[in-house]
């Protein structure tokens, strides 16, 4: 299903809900990497090494459609950070994020940076915890929106921020209240970007997951596709 928002597409979302079948987790397994077989096998919780493995295979069959390789084929590097890049090219730039069940990656050709993040819509989040990622004008922000939206608005605050962090490349190393957020027409506005090189974005899940795009384009924001992504290399019985 491809849910477009404008053509052509220089930046391709995928999401996906991905099955809890371990016949078809042991397929996917196959594709990565042997560090990556290693680093699933570390996992205490079956459900953190499902969701792993689910979100490094669907890396590796986007981005090998863009190399024209194979998906066990593509030799991923992380940097001190933890940040992913194709060996030897910075051009896709992709990000990955896994929450609950679902996978969203984002590949982008014509963008500098890109980082996308998701969360479980009815995340909570302790009154405690809002200080430790928003800022005084977000906190007044928030404090003023009616109960029924402000659970949901504070979960999109930190998916962005989230997002953000993660196409800079240093995650949450970097105290998230150093990247502000208003919002402009229902868009959300990063503060201080006098160069309006950044393009934040809430994408529609079709699932009861917030998914936050940051990406950093000097030519304006790419168009973007939005792929709900189904595994049809082989059908799970
Ligand atoms: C990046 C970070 C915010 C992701 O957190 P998360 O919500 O648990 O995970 P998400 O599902 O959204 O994203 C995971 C993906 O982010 C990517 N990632 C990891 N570190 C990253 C970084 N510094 N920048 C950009 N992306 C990063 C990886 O692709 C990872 O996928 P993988 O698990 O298959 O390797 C977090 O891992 C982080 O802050 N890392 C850097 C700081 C650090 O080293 N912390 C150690 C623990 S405090």
């Amino acid at each position: 299903m491809q849910l477009s928002e404008s053509q052509p597409a220089g930046i391709e979302i995928s999401l996906w809900q991905y099955s809890r079948n371990e016949r078809d987790r042991d397929r996917w397994m196959q594709s990565l990497s042997p560090d990556e077989r290693d680093r699933a096998a570390t996992y205490r919780f079956e459900r953190d090494r499902a969701s792993f493995i689910a979100g490094r295979y669907l890396l590796r069959r986007l981005l090998s459609a863009h190399a024209g390789t194979l998906p066990g084929e593509i030799v991923l590097v992380a940097d001190e950070h933890g940040k992913l890049s194709l060996e030897g090219r910075d051009r896709p730039q992709f990000s990955l994020s896994n929450a609950d069940g679902l996978v969203a990656v984002a590949v982008a050709a014509g963008c500098e940076r890109i980082g996308i993040d998701c969360e479980r819509a009815d995340t909570k989040i302790e009154e405690v915890t809002l200080d430790t990622y928003c800022s005084l004008d977000e906190r007044r922000w928030l404090d003023e929106l009616p109960a029924h939206q402000r659970a949901r608005a504070a979960v999109e605050l930190w998916t962005l921020k989230e997002s953000h962090l993660k196409a800079l490349g240093v995650g949450l190393r970097e105290d998230p209240r150093t990247v502000a957020f208003a919002w402009k027409d229902g868009i959300p506005v990063m503060l201080g970007d006098d160069r309006y090189q950044w393009h934040h974005r809430l994408v529609e899940s079709g699932s009861q997951h917030v998914v936050a795009l940051a990406a950093c384009s000097q030519s304006g924001l790419p168009g973007m596709s939005i792929q709900i992504f189904q595994d049809d290399s082989m059908p799970s019985e």
